[in-house]
């Protein structure tokens, strides 16, 4: 049977999150420069795209620069940054096709004006669709977000908006950037690292990891289907006992 009929269709995550990670080193084996490995991670977010939307994913999140990607060569940033405009343009009528909002998390006013503009574009002529939402991860920061919505609550205090008593979860939740947006059950890494490099860290605080040891350039749908096949092995329970779940 093939991956995708295995899975239970009932139990699919409504949210799935990924750090596609391995663009360098999979340049690095292929004996090209880091950007060949950036341009060919492009083919992988198409497919990861189109197989969350078939299946009925409702939110598919891709961490695509993180606020400390600022640091890396400056030719490496500006690649990027141009790849971001030159794939937005271009993926806004297969988005538009296929019925999927896009959306943004991140400092995303801290972008070069090109790749700003292009984004905005893209969620602008993207807004009315109704299948799925790709909510790309651009400047993005987990402590920075935290940072801003705290911001945000106090500066609400200050004004008499909102009482302290009034700080909850959900408060909070609805302060960050991803308000809105149910919490990823599934978080995916490609390239064999274990860890969240500052990626959604209130948001995934019940989430469930999976790494894989694939460079992302390489990540295909079946890729998808074993992460969620995975997932759905496992027992979510949340603090209680496995009896009670
Ligand atoms: C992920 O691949 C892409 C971005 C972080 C923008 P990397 O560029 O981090 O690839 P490795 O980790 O160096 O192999
Ligand atoms: C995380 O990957 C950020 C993105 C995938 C955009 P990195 O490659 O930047 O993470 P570290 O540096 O290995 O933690
Ligand atoms: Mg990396």
């Amino acid at each position: 049977m093939d991956l995708k009929d295995q899975i239970n269709i009932e139990k699919l995550p409504r949210h799935i999150a990924v750090i596609m990670d391995g663009n360098g080193r999979w340049a690095k084996d292929h004996g090209q420069p880091r950007v060949f490995g950036h341009r060919n991670g492009v083919k992988a977010v198409r497919e990861t795209t189109e197989a969350a939307a078939e299946l009925g994913v409702e939110y598919l999140t891709l961490y695509a620069f993180s606020t400390e990607n600022w640091s890396r060569p400056r030719l490496e940033v500006n690649a990027l940054m141009s790849l971001l405009v030159e794939t937005l343009r271009k993926e806004i009528e297969t988005l538009n096709k296929n019925n999927i909002r896009l959306q943004a998390i991140g400092d995303i006013s801290k972008l070069p004006k090109r790749t700003h503009k292009a984004l905005l574009e893209g969620i602008e002529n993207t807004k009315n669709n109704s299948r799925m939402t790709l909510v790309l991860a651009l400047n993005y920061s987990a402590k920075w977000e935290i940072v801003e919505a705290s911001r945000q609550l106090a500066e609400k205090v200050k004004l008499g908006q909102l009482s302290v008593d009034e700080i909850n979860e959900e408060a909070f939740a609805g302060a960050l950037s991803t308000k809105n947006i149910p919490d990823p059950e599934l978080l995916i890494r490609s390239s064999g690292e274990t860890r969240l490099s500052n990626f959604l860290l209130w948001q995934l605080a019940y989430s469930e990891l999976y790494f894989t040891p694939i460079y992302w350039p390489d990540f295909r749908k079946n890729n998808l289907y074993e992460a969620i096949l995975d997932y759905q092995s496992r027992e979510r329970r949340f603090g209680k006992t496995s009896d009670q779940v």
